[in-house]
C-alpha cells in the first residue's frame, strides 16, 4: 500500500465514523511564537481541546504536516526524520476510551490487514497523578488483542504532553511486531532493539499541568496521532523509510549521480531535502535565528554531504524537481511553490559555498591541534568559530568531527551560541531604546559618521549593503553590515571621499518624528524589524542620507574631524566589518 493510500484509508475510516476532515495546518505555528514548528497534529488544536467550540464539531480528524528537530544529528540512521506526515483524529468532549481503542483495533486489523498477532499495546501503569488505566487494557482486550500482548508503563512511556505545560493525559500506544528475534527474555515493546515499532498513539486528554501540578480540563478528549512513513515501511515490508515510494526516486538519483558510495549522506540529502522543500512551501526562509537557522542548518547539512558524494551542486535545481514530481499528488503545494523553493535553497547554497572550503581547512587545522595533544574532542571555541566566521551549523562539524574519529564539545558550543544571541538581542534592545548609553561630544560624532559611512557603503557598493551592527566608543566607529566579498582598495577609498566629501558640505542634521509606515515610504534606510515602536524618529543628513534611528547627532556636519577607514575585514559569513576613526 502507498502513503497516499493509507492516508486516504485513514481519513476515509474517520470520516464514515462521524469525523469532519480538516485540512493540515501550516508547519509554521500561527500566532505562537513559543514554538518553531509544528510537531504534532493537536497543536494547531490546543484551544479547542482546552474547550473553545471548533466550528467542525467534536470529531475531526486530518494528515498534519510536522517537523520536529530535536534529532537533526541522528537523520542518516535508518529511522530518522525531521519532516513526518501525522495521520490523527480527534474527539472534542465526545467519544472516550472504548469507542477510541474499538476504532483503532478496527483500522489496522481490518482496513489496513494487520495480523492481530503483530499487535501489542502498552498502558498507563498509574501514580500519584492518575489511576492505573484498566480501563484501556480491557478495552483492547475485548476489542480482540492478544492475552500476554498487553502491557503496562509509567510516565515515561505512557503519557503525553507536549513540552512542559499544557493539555496531556495518559496515553496508549500501539506496536507492531516486525518479526525480528527477541534481543533477550525481557524483550517487550518499551525495548528498543526493533522487534518491535510503535505505530499509533491515543492519549486520552483529561488533564491540564502547569507549574502547580495537575487539574482536571473542562473535557475529556482523545488526541490520536499515526506516523505515516513509518507505517507506509512496515506495510511495505521495507527496512527503512527510504526504501518506500516517498524517497526512492531521490535515493535512486543520487546513487546515480554519487562518486564516492556514503548510504548515511544519501538519505541525509534526500531527508533534509524534502525537509526544507516543506519548510520554504510554508513561508519559512534561512536566517540565523529561531525557525530560520534550522533551516539554514538542513540546508547546509545537505550540501556538505553533497560535496562528500562529489555529487555537482548545480543538481539541487533537478534535485527538487524531481522531490516535487515524487511529492506534489501528497502536498500540492510543492509545485506551487517550486520556483520560491528553487531560488531559496540555490541562494543559501550560494552563501554557504563561499566559505565551506575555508571552513573546512580551517578545521583541519584545528583537528591536527587537538590530534598532537593527544585528544580526540574538538574545543566548543572552534566549533562556535567555524559557526561565526564560516556560517558552519555545528551538525555539519560534528559530521566532519566523526568521519575523524573525532567528538565535538556541544555543551561549551551552547553555552557560546546562547551568549552570543543574548549579546546581540541586547544590543538591538539597547539600540532601540534610542541609542547610546554613553554619549558625548565624540561619540555623537561617531554616530553622525556611522550613518554617513552606511550611505556611503550604499552608493558605492549597492543596495545590497544592510547594516548588520554597529559599535561606538570615544575612539572609533565599527560598522558590520551584509557583503559577499572584501573591498578593494579603490571601494574603500572610495568611501572614505564620499564621507569626507559629505563631512566637508557641512550638511544640517535634522530629525523628524513620523510613523514607521511614514518613515519606510519616505526612503529611509534602518533596520526593518518589528521592533520599532509606533513612532520612530527619522535622521535627515542634507540630501545625503536619510536614516531611522534613536540620535542623538550633532547638528552640522562641519566640524567632526576627517574620516578614516583602518580596517575592513570577515566579520562572519557575507557580513563585513569596517573599524574607523575621525581625526581632528
Ligand atoms: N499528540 C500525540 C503524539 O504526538 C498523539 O497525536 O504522539
Amino acid at each position: 500500500m502507498k502513503a497516499i493510500e493509507i492516508r486516504n484509508k485513514y481519513l476515509n475510516f474517520f470520516k464514515e465514523h462521524g469525523h469532519t476532515v480538516i485540512p493540515s495546518a501550516s508547519l509554521i505555528p500561527e500566532n505562537d511564537p513559543s514554538v518553531l514548528f509544528t510537531t504534532a497534529g493537536m497543536q494547531p488544536l490546543v484551544p479547542y481541546l482546552l474547550g473553545e467550540k471548533h466550528p467542525d464539531g467534536k470529531r475531526l480528524t486530518d494528515y498534519q504536516k510536522c517537523v520536529r528537530t530535536n534529532d537533526i544529528d541522528e537523520v542518516g540512521d535508518n529511522r530518522h526524520l525531521t519532516f513526518f506526515e501525522m495521520l490523527g483524529n480527534w474527539s472534542l468532549g465526545d467519544y472516550f476510551k472504548e469507542e477510541s481503542i474499538q476504532m483503532s483495533f478496527e483500522f489496522l486489523t481490518k482496513e489496513l490487514g494487520i495480523p492481530v498477532e503483530k499487535l501489542s499495546v502498552t498502558c498507563f501503569a498509574g501514580d500519584e497523578d492518575c489511576p492505573r488505566d484498566v480501563l484501556s487494557a480491557e478495552c483492547w482486550k475485548k476489542a480482540g488483542i492478544l492475552d500476554g500482548h498487553i502491557y503496562f508503563y509509567g510516565k515515561d512511556d505512557n503519557w503525553w504532553i507536549a513540552g512542559e505545560e499544557g493539555p496531556c493525559g495518559p496515553d496508549t500506544e500501539m506496536f507492531y511486531d516486525t518479526g525480528k528475534p527477541a534481543c533477550g527474555p525481557d524483550c517487550q515493546p518499551s525495548c528498543d532493539c526493533g522487534k518491535y515499532v510503535e505505530i499509533w498513539n491515543n492519549v486520552f486528554m483529561e488533564y491540564f499541568k502547569d507549574k502547580n501540578g495537575y487539574s482536571k480540563l473542562k473535557q475529556k478528549n482523545v488526541d490520536t496521532g499515526l506516523g505515516l512513513e513509518r507505517m507506509t515501511m512496515l506495510l511495505q515490508g521495507k527496512k527503512t523509510p527510504f526504501d518506500t515510494e516517498l524517497f526512492a526516486p531521490i535515493m535512486n538519483k543520487l546513487e546515480e549521480l554519487q562518486k564516492e558510495d556514503i548510504i548515511e549522506s544519501r538519505r541525509i540529502i534526500s531527508e533534509h531535502l524534502r525537509s526544507s522543500m516543506m519548510i520554504i512551501s510554508d513561508g519559512g526562509r534561512p536566517s540565523n535565528i529561531d525557525r530560520g537557522y534550522v533551516l539554514r542548518r538542513l540546508i547546509r547539512r545537505m550540501i556538505r554531504h553533497m560535496n562528500k558524494l562529489q555529487i555537482d551542486l548545480n543538481e539541487l535545481s533537478n534535485l527538487i524537481e524531481l522531490n516535487v514530481e515524487t511529492l506534489k499528488e501528497m502536498y500540492p503545494d510543492l509545485e506551487k511553490n517550486k520556483e520560491t523553493i528553487k531560488s531559496v535553497i540555490n541562494e543559501e547554497k550560494d552563501k554557504f559555498v563561499k566559505t565551506l572550503a575555508h571552513g573546512e581547512r580551517e578545521f583541519q587545522k584545528e583537528m591536527k591541534k587537538v590530534q598532537e595533544q593527544g585528544k580526540t574532542e574538538i574545543d566548543g571555541q572552534v566549533v562556535f568559530k567555524l559557526y561565526d566566521t564560516y556560517g558552519f551549523p555545528p551538525e555539519v562539524t560534528k559530521d566532519l568531527a566523526q568521519e575523524n574519529n573525532m567528538t565535538i564539545d556541544m555543551k561549551k558550543f551552547d553555552e557560546l551560541f546562547k551568549a552570543h544571541q543574548e549579546k546581540s538581542r541586547m544590543g538591538s534592545t539597547q539600540k532601540f531604546k534610542g541609542g547610546l548609553a554613553d554619549q558625548n561630544e565624540k561619540t555623537i560624532a561617531y554616530h553622525t559618521a556611522t550613518h554617513l559611512l552606511h550611505q556611503a557603503l550604499k552608493t558605492v557598493l549597492g543596495d545590497h549593503v544592510k547594516q548588520s551592527g554597529s559599535n561606538i566608543t570615544e575612539e572609533r566607529l565599527r560598522f558590520d553590515f551584509t557583503h559577499p566579498q572584501k573591498m578593494t582598495k579603490e571601494e574603500i577609498q572610495e568611501v572614505e571621499d564620499l564621507v569626507n566629501e559629505q563631512i566637508k558640505r557641512d550638511l544640517p542634521v535634522t530629525c523628524e518624528e513620523m510613523s514607521y509606515e511614514d518613515a519606510k515610504k519616505s526612503g529611509a534606510i534602518g533596520l526593518f524589524t518589528d521592533k520599532y515602536g509606533d513612532k520612530v524618529k527619522v535622521y535627515t543628513i542634507g540630501d545625503f542620507s536619510k536614516e531611522i534611528c534613536g540620535g542623538p547627532h550633532v547638528t552640522h556636519t562641519g566640524d567632526m574631524g576627517t574620516f578614516k577607514i583602518k580596517k575592513e575585514e570577515s566579520s562572519s559569513s557575507g557580513v563585513r566589518r569596517i573599524k574607523a576613526v575621525l581625526i581632528k
